[in-house]
Order: C-alpha cells, then structure tokens, then sequence
C-alpha cells in the first residue's frame, strides 16, 4: 500500500500520543501523575453549558455558514474590541473548529508548495507539520543565546523571497515566555514592510502572570485590519476551559479571511452548530473567570518552579504565561525522549520530550493539573534524577524503585 508524499511526510502528535497512553495507564490503575497536559482542569462556564443545552433541545442543530453563524461573529468582533482595541467587520472574522483549525486554513490560504513560514523556537508542536500538510517548507528559528525571547535580527535573517508567513506565539507554548513590545513591534514593522503575513497564535494571550499582559499586536501598527498584514488567532479552548467543544477563531485581512472561508468551506463546513452556540455564551460572560483562571495557574506556576529550583543540575526558566514551563534536563539526560520515557518508565510521571518543540535536551512540564499533582510529580522527578537519594520511593501507594 502507498500514501501520498504528504501523509508520509507528517508526523503523529506527540502530546495527543502521550495523552492516551496516560489514559490508558490511569485506566490499568496506575498512579499517573500527568505533568503532560494541554487543558485547564476547570470545568467550562456554566453559561456555556446551558445555552448548548437549551440549543439542543430544540432539536434544530443545523449547518451555520461555513465561518460562522452572525452570533458567533459578533461574539468574536466584540472581544477583538474588548482586547484588542479595534472594531473588525463581520468579514474580517470567522469561526474555525479550534484555533488549530483556522491556523490550518491561513496556511493554507498563504502558501504554495516550496514556500516558506517561519517561527521561533521553541515552537508548538503542530507548526512544522501544519507548514508541510500546506506544501510549504518550516523555517525554525534558534535565537543564539540560547533564551527563549528570540530576536529581531535573527528572525530578520530567516526571512526570504519565499517566506510567506511569520507564526508567533506569545505566551509561548512551550517556554511560558512573554514576547516583548519591542520585538513584536519590530516583527510587525517586517512583515509589513515585506508583504508576509504575520499569524499571531494568541491562544495564551490572557494568561500571563505578575502583573504583566501580552502585546497587542494591533498596536503596533497604524495600518486599518484590511491593510495590516495581521492574522490573529485564538479561541475558546484554553481560557474557557472548553478544549472539547472545538471553538478557534481567526481575525485578519477581508480578502485573506474569505479565501480561508472558501477552503474551510470545502474542508469540513461549518465548525459545530451546538459549539457556536456554547462559545458565543462563553465569550459574552460577564464573570471574569479568566482573571481567576489565571491567579490560579500563577499559584501553581509559584509552587512548581520553586520545587523544581531545588533540584540540582536542572535548568529551570520561570515562565511568564500559559501553563507550561520547558526545563534544561540536559544534565541528566541530552535525549528528551529517552529522558521522558525514563520517567514514565520509573516514576510514572507523564513529561513531553522537548524535542518536539525543538529543544532536545528539555523536558515540558504543565502545571494546568492539581496542586497535589504538581507537587508530587516533581518529588518523583527530584527522586529519580537523584543518585544519592533513597533506593525506594512510596508513592501513590506504590513502590518505586531505581
Ligand atoms: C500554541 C497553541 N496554538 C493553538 C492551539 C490549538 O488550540 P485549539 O484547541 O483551539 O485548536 C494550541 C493547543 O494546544 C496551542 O498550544
């Protein structure tokens, strides 16, 4: 049997991997803990609930326009002005089946085969393999200090005659990091300069702690939306803690956004009827849950840095967003993946090897789950890297040993 040069070329996710297998061990009674995760442990508002069910018993769930209903639109236009500062028309926006999705049709819509899209590293997972499924070729940049803030010069350098597209995204899945102004800016002005569009994934963007908030990339520049070669996208799954109703969006360009509406069009149609409609309720809550999500990841932040600085040797950078910090485990291990089955092995702690993000040597630690998790997930890892500790470990009423 044989596939096609694209299905050959992709690879499977690597956290959706690591999810199942950790479901299936937890399932086998293991005592998982899952320092892997990509959700918040909250439930979704109850707002949101309550306006799917309401919406399902009317027993009329049916196609929407393929970029979304009129509701859903207005929903997205009335947040970009609440965050964003600008009021965008009904044709500068559309609904996706996640933030991944809408990410997957700009691409799409951007690029043609040998064209380029580039990126910082660490980068989140799906970057490169969404550039290839579009024909195009990832451009990973490395900044050359070894930090996780890239800079202008370096990005500048990536850039081509053939870059179609910039992909940032701050706060940074995997880093935490928070881009500063003076880069954003200064990638805004590129990109404008260059005729290449600029994709914002700004999925995190609410999420950053001490007191800090991300860049509004829409500040940067003087352009009116159609003009701006900016294409922002975000969606409901983290920040409302409603991975699963696969809601994204995405705001940019008119003649940009309806070349993506027609391939979503084609693609899968309208992302769900009973999802929209869920959204829409979400986005329109008035309660700040967001505000409170975010108070208690930076907890959970506090609380596994400061465990995690305990442990000799381990490189640990405190993230300033989102609900992942990437650590330098290189002392112990320069193979991420042998590293992180080696804990899964041992301990049964779930980590997502760095080299998925392009930093081999690191490990991905979420602090999205319980506190409890967290705290016991970095004593396994503390007991495990080690060499002068105990033989056994008893934990979740198991015993470990070396
Ligand atoms: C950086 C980044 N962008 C996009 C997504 C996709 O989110 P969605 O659930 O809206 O498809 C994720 C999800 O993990 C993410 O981490």
């Amino acid at each position: 049997m044989s596939f096609s040069r694209i299905a050959r070329s992709i690879t499977p996710s690597a956290t959706l991997a690591l999810n199942a297998r950790a479901a299936r061990m937890r399932a086998a009674g293991e005592p998982v803990i899952h320092l892997g995760g990509g959700e918040p442990e909250g439930l979704a508002p109850p707002s949101a609930i309550e306006a799917g069910i309401a919406m399902l018993r009317t027993g009329q769930v049916r196609y929407t326009p393929a970029t979304g209903t009129p509701a859903m639109k207005d929903a997205i236009i009335a947040y970009t002005e609440r965050f964003y500062g600008r009021r965008p028309g009904r044709d500068n926006v559309m609904a996706s089946a996640g933030a991944k999705q809408a990410i997957m049709v700009a691409l799409l819509a951007l690029v043609d085969p040998g064209d380029e899209v580039v990126f910082p590293v660490p980068y989140w997972v799906s970057y490169p393999d969404m550039t290839r499924l579009a024909g195009g070729v990832p451009v990973p940049v490395r900044p050359a200090d070894g930090s996780f803030q890239p800079s202008l010069r370096d990005m500048e350098e990536a850039l081509t005659l053939r870059t179609r597209a910039v992909l940032l995204n701050s706060p940074n899945n995997p880093s935490g990091a928070v881009y500063d102004e003076e880069f954003v800016r200064g990638m805004v002005r590129l990109c404008e300069e260059r005729d290449i569009h600029l994709l914002m994934d700004d999925i995190y963007h609410r999420m950053v702690f001490d007191g800090n908030a991300a860049v509004n990339c829409y500040a940067c520049t003087g352009r009116e939306l159609d003009e701006a070669r900016i294409v922002v996208l975000n969606g409901v799954s983290k920040q409302y803690a409603m991975t699963g109703f696969r809601i994204g969006w995405a705001v940019g360009p008119a003649a940009l956004i309806r070349a993506m509406g027609n391939i979503q069009s084609h693609l899968s149609g309208n992302p769900s009827a009973l999802s929209q409609h869920a959204a829409v309720a979400a986005v329109a809550d008035e309660r700040d849950s967001v505000r409170e999500l975010c108070t208690h990841l930076e907890r959970h932040r506090n609380v596994m840095m400061e465990l995690l600085a305990g442990i000799p040797g381990l490189g640990v950078n405190v993230p300033g967003g989102t609900f992942y910090g990437l650590c330098d485990f290189s002392r112990f291990d320069a193979d991420s993946h042998r590293l992180s089955e080696h804990l899964l092995e041992k301990v049964q702690v779930v980590t997502v090897p760095g080299v998925e993000f392009g930093m081999e040597g690191h490990l991905r630690l979420s602090f999205c789950g319980p506190l409890s998790e967290v705290r016991e997930g970095v004593r396994r890892i503390a007991w495990l890297l080690d060499p002068h500790g105990p033989a056994e470990l008893e934990a979740g009423g198991r015993v470990f040993r070396r």
